[in-house]
């Protein structure tokens, strides 16, 4: 007889793309906070609405300078997750004096009225970006910048239906987690979602749902690659009227497409008459060692939408850049947003990416990144519980697991290992509950990535010799 899950009205969402705040080890490592943070953690506790993902918190910060980030009990940590804004380092003094100059200057630019600073961002946007994409529209937050590519894409086809990857995330408004995947922001009583939001599994080749056995010893992402793109053409010409299809062109797991990937699927929507929407939310301004994450496989998306480091980790910002021939919505109001036209975030985003391009960080991200994807697979040489190590520029991964045959996820062993590193002054975040995932800021020096790989190797054999799995 087989066994049923039984219904019930509340089901624990599964593990996705930031560990939550409800694991076992992360009670004990709390306990043995100093007496500063734990005050502050409990009073946020006590005044913030709960979620899974931030509050309760795990400590209370009081310094962020560079790479690093201080907590109120002094204990000093190299940040490798920043949420990806951190891009130029934390407190960048040009930032700094630039934002105050702009706040001296003009410090808001109310609708209706455009300014400087504004013009001078859309104009840098629509020359660094790939394409004739130049149309611009700013937000404060990503997921707004994705609602707006939504909206313009159902303006521009006359459709409404989307396709998009299971297990993506893309933003907590209701558009953006109706294209997003992740359970967190879909399961259960937040729905009902979009209408016509449809999903195809990603392009993750180690853990892949049709049974392609891919590992470091025998690559197979390029069969995983076939099938998802051919998914992806199925389901465009069997819905027939999909207005777009949206996705992060590197998964931020990290996951990467394998060579070609996108060419196909940029093919599959021109067939169909679909829009391309590339979110480069965290993958923008070269965390992945190029400008862009679709530079490196010279695909042009109709719409590009990039948030995050934008603001230079001061300030929140986000855009949606398209092809002039979007520009459909004149009659409409897309956003309106009140910080639309806000000359200093526009002056914070325009000087940040000065300084990427002046300091070389995207060269930075793609020498220092390939140099410690190599030393990333050493170490998968030394520990059974690395099953595999991926990554591009500063978005690099190490996925753990109980055995390399079944390549079930070592969850507990991934959290054992962050708190261990914590301990050691090392932060990153784990993503699908077993990769150690780091998106460190793009000044980090190879000296840096060298002490931050040591504190994670030390932590695995650690937790392993402690018979952790
Ligand atoms: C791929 C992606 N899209 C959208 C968002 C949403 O951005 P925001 O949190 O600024 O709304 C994020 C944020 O993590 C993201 O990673």
């Amino acid at each position: 007889m087989t066994s049923r899950k039984a219904p019930g009205p509340r089901r624990a969402p599964g593990q996705s793309e930031s560990e939550t705040n409800a694991g076992p080890l992360r009670r004990e490592w709390t306990k043995r906070l100093g007496a500063d943070a734990r005050a502050r953690v409990e009073k946020d506790a006590a005044c913030f609405l709960h979620q899974s993902v931030s509050s309760p918190c795990l400590s209370a910060i009081a310094k962020a300078q560079g790479i690093w980030i201080e907590d109120m009990d002094g204990r000093r940590y190299m940040d490798f997750h920043g949420n990806s804004v951190h891009h130029i380092g934390y407190g960048h003094p040009r930032l700094k004096q630039a934002i105050a100059r702009q706040m001296d200057e003009l410090p808001f630019a109310p609708r209706r009225f455009t300014c400087d600073a504004a013009i001078a961002l859309a104009e840098k946007l629509g020359a660094i970006t790939p394409g004739a994409l130049n149309k611009v529209l700013f937000t404060t937050g990503g997921s707004d910048a994705v609602e707006t590519a939504l909206k313009i894409a159902r303006v521009a086809t006359g459709r409404f239906k989307t396709l998009s990857f299971w297990d993506a995330f893309h933003g907590a408004g209701f558009g953006a987690s109706s294209v997003g995947g992740e359970q967190l922001f879909r399961l259960g009583p937040i729905g009902p979602l979009l209408a016509g939001a449809e999903h195809v599994p990603p392009f993750d080749a180690y853990r892949n749902p049709f049974g392609i056995e891919h590992s470091r010893d025998t690559p197979r992402e390029g069969e995983v690659g076939d099938m998802v793109a051919s998914l992806i053409r199925f389901t465009l010409e069997k819905e027939g009227d999909v207005a777009a299809f949206i996705a992060e062109p590197n998964r931020a797991v990290p996951y990467i497409p394998p060579p070609g990937f996108w060419k196909k699927v940029r093919a599959a929507c021109n067939d169909a008459g679909a829009l391309l929407i590339f979110d480069e939310i965290p993958t923008g301004l070269g965390k992945t060692g190029k400008m862009f994450a679709c530079d490196h496989d010279a695909v042009v998306p109709d719409i590009l939408v990039l948030g995050k480091a934008l603001g230079g980790g001061i300030l929140p910002i986000a855009a949606t850049i398209c092809r002039p021939e979007l520009d459909v919505c004149g009659d409409f109001a897309l956003g309106h947003y009140t910080h639309e036209k806000n000359p200093v975030t526009c002056r914070a985003a325009l000087t940040t990416i000065e300084i990427i391009e002046e300091e070389g960080l995207v060269e930075n991200a793609a020498l220092t990144g390939a140099w410690a994807l190599e030393r990333m697979g050493g170490m998968m040489d030394r520990h059974q519980a690395i099953g595999d190590v991926r990554g591009r520029g500063f978005l690099l991964g190490i996925d753990l697991v109980k055995d390399r045959a079944s390549k079930e996820p070592a969850r507990e062993l991934a959290e054992e290992v962050l708190y261990r590193c914590l301990d050691n002054g090392l932060s990153f975040k784990i993503s699908m509950g077993s990769v150690l995932t780091l998106t460190p800021a793009l000044v980090t020096t190879r000296d840096e990535m060298e002490q931050a790989l040591g504190i994670i190797d030390a932590a695995i054999a650690a937790a392993t010799r402690a018979g952790r799995r």
